[in-house]
């Protein structure tokens, strides 16, 4: 296998158009993370890059719905994104966004390579357009029925049921998202990637791992399901791919190059070239280098994403960076598959999904039960299925009956029989476990056992195989419970407290070593432990590496003498109650919701109300409207008159001398002939009964609400 100096692993940039569920964070974000730490903990040069998606047409469509800019969703979600992650302990070192200046340099720098390269094919084709919302219909923008599988809900990129690719003019009985109808073709002019032309080096490298007679990786390092869908692409025989698109939203086509009025990039063209950008924002703050981790033989560039990414990473993406000529192509892609949630697929418009921000208001301080139980079901494979039962089970059965109960049990014996000091022990008294007969040396054998399940864990996380690799952590743990278990050391610490030294040193060592093992998967819990072992927090800074060094040189992990300390408990039981009303939570539909609080506004946009402390002097029926009271009202330095809907709920001489609070500013309206001169806040509970917001009695009027 190739060296290498320095590892730049990316997950994939997710669209800025609604918040994370656990899909997402089971697919390209925990994997990564955990490889992370580990390489990290192994001492590696290690990058970690994300960012937001925030173009494409998922994002202008739901704008376009919801009648705001895309800057107010691209933000919303940006902002909600890095709560998430770093909420999740998800440790990216940059996490950047594609709407940045930065980034639309760079991806017009690819973009005006490729052209002057002569890379692209510059095409004439008939496309959709839709004449009433007057502008083409690419990908997103249009769907019909699919003609592979009769889906009647196909887009023009997509088939989301039977996964093929399709081109706008391939849907049977193609419509307009916008505006629902048959939409017309039009010429318009756009630039290609020949990827047919790029066949056979493709092949090569999926199929070989080799690239102009340089091996760059080891196929059989790949997940099979990987290599299928490339090798299922590749035989299908690929086509030239449009790299731009005819779009308001996006990044702009150089303006250098002729015919670039109008155009913007393909987002799947300039997503992937985020994780550059990503590099360089991370660079710029760092003082560091991009270009080495991007452009230097000896970087191995690890791109972790979802199954539906495949083909833009394993085949357009390295055909961009071929293209370009400078850059290191992947050594792997190891994509998971889908996670489903209680027998169906995550839906976001069915709120099908456990929603991150979601959990972890819900859940605080319960990240790693989450990470857990995520791990240990990611869908490495094959699709797999989360439901709350089974996260339940994983957290009371596994971490708090397995892992925080040997941790526990330790640490309170420790407390109790040694006053919080690790004890030292006689050599000679060594004779005491199951290997006694052998006369091996019991402290030494179980550690140097512990060593070798440390390796078998190292190697899984090499192997992208992280539910094997959690799966040798509650071994370990499992493992410790045993050792206590066999020496029952509460019923021989009166006899034989010279033995019970012997397996209460070890079994500190079990946990100091849990602390450093645990950390790529429970960082958190990672962090409590070394605290409870009052141990130096782990700064991902080679301490695995340490940890492996030490064991080999017969060296103890926890010294003799160091005085640990109070115990803590590392998890706590989940109970029933709380499991049931997450599951009630599934389902329940935005318009079902009771409620929905508003898009997110600043601060400034609130200072433009100004809202008074006012009086009702009189009031009167509008004639002909039975919903409205037309209000005098006095403001202390002036009186309005208000014409107000609140004519079903009270009746004019109730709300003489009430004390209200009045929008001041609000610009006048005529309602059924009546100026109206500001507005009265009203509290309005589920059934829409309305109720005055009152500032006390006697309060005065005129005074600033804020
Ligand atoms: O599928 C998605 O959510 C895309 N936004 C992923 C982009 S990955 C990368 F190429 F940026
Ligand atoms: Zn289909």
């Amino acid at each position: 296998m190739r060296q290498f100096e320095r590892y730049l692993v990316t997950s994939a940039l997710p669209y800025a158009n609604g918040p994370l569920h656990i899909g997402h964070l089971s697919g390209a974000y925990l994997s990564a993370d955990v490889y992370v730490r580990f390489q990290r903990l192994m001492a590696k040069d290690i990058l970690f890059i994300c960012g937001s998606d925030e173009h494409g047409a998922a994002i202008t469509l739901r704008a376009a719905k919801e009648g705001i800019q895309p800057k107010e969703i691209i933000d919303k979600y940006h902002d909600l994104f890095q709560k998430s992650f770093s909420g999740m302990g998800i440790s990216f070192d940059m996490y950047h966004r594609t709407s940045d200046p930065l980034h639309h340099e760079t991806s017009q720098e690819f973009f005006k390579t490729l052209y002057d390269k002569g890379e692209f094919l510059e095409k004439e084709s008939e496309q959709f357009y839709d004449e009433q919302a007057n502008q083409f219909l690419a990908d997103r923008y249009i769907t019909g029925t699919c003609p592979k599988c009769q889906n009647e809900n196909a887009y023009g990129d997509q088939c989301e049921r039977c996964g093929s690719t399709l081109s706008p003019t391939e849907l049977i009985n193609p419509k307009s998202t916008l505006t629902g109808k048959t939409p017309k073709l039009r010429k318009t002019s756009h630039w290609y990637l020949p990827l047919d032309k790029y066949e056979d080096w493709l092949r090569k490298w999926i199929d070989e791992g080799i690239v102009d007679d340089v091996e760059l990786h080891d196929p059989s390092d790949w997940k099979n399901h990987v290599l299928g869908q490339c090798k299922s692409w590749l035989d299908g025989g690929l086509q030239p791919r449009s790299m731009t698109r005819d779009l308001d939203w996006g990044v702009d086509v150089p303006a250098t190059i002729p015919g670039s009025d109008g155009k913007k990039l393909y987002v799947w063209m300039d997503a992937p070239i985020g994780y550059i950008s990503a590099t360089k924002a991370w660079a710029k703050e760092n003082n560091g280098s991009w270009e080495e981790y991007w452009k230097k033989d000896d970087s191995a560039l690890i791109h972790f994403i979802g199954k539906d990414n495949i083909v833009f990473h394993c085949l357009i993406f390295p055909s961009i960076l071929k293209a370009h000529g400078a850059y290191v192509l992947p050594v792997n892609v190891p994509a998971n598959q889908f996670m489903n949630l209680e027998g169906d697929k995550i839906s976001t418009s069915k709120n099908w999904a456990v929603w991150v921000h979601e959990y972890l208001e819900d859940f605080k301080d319960k990240q790693d039960s989450l990470r857990y139980a995520l791990i240990k079901n990611m869908p490495e494979q094959k699709d797999s299925e989360f439901t709350w039962g089974s996260f339940q089970e994983a957290n009371n059965s596994e971490l708090v009956g397995n892992l925080a109960n040997f941790i526990n049990r330790v640490i309170v014996l420790t407390n109790k029989y040694y006053d919080g000091v690790v004890p030292e022990f006689d050599e000679d008294m060594d004779l005491i476990g199951p290997e006694s007969q052998t006369e091996a040396c019991y402290h030494d054998s179980e550690l140097l056992r512990l060593f070798d399940d440390l390796h078998v864990l190292c190697d899984a996380i090499r192997k992208y195989d992280f539910r094997g690799a959690l799966k040798v952590l509650m071994e370990i743990s499992t493992k410790g419970n045993q050792i206590l278990q066999f020496n029952e050391p509460w019923k021989k610490q009166k006899e034989l407290p010279e033995s019970v030294k012997v397996v209460m040193n070890l079994s500190l060592q079990y946990v100091t070593a849990i602390s450093v093992a645990c950390r790529p998967f429970l960082p958190f819990s990672s962090d409590k432990l070394r605290e409870i072992l009052n141990l130096e927090p782990i700064k991902e800074d080679g301490e695995f590496l340490d940890l492996l060094n030490d064991l080999a040189e017969g060296i103890h992990p926890l010294e003799a003498g160091h005085k640990i300390g109070a115990p803590s408990h590392l998890f706590t039981r989940i109970e029933d109650d709380v499991i049931q009303a997450q599951i009630d939570k599934l389902g329940t539909k935005e318009e079902e919701m009771e409620n929905p609080v508003k898009t997110e506004i600043h601060f400034d946009d609130f200072l433009k109300m100004d809202i008074r402390t006012a009086q009702i002097l009189s009031a009167e029926r509008v004639p002909k409207a039975d919903k409205l009271l037309q209000l005098e009202v006095d403001l202390g330095f002036e009186k309005r008159i208000v014409v107000s809907g609140i004519a079903e709920f009270f009746e004019p001489e109730d709300v003489v001398g009430k004390h209200v609070c009045l929008l001041a500013n609000l610009a006048p309206r005529k309602i059924r002939g009546v100026e109206s001169q500001g507005m009265i806040l009203m509290a309005e509970d589920d059934s829409g009964k309305l109720s005055f917001v009152s500032p006390n009695d006697g309060w005065p009027n005129g005074m600033t609400i804020r």
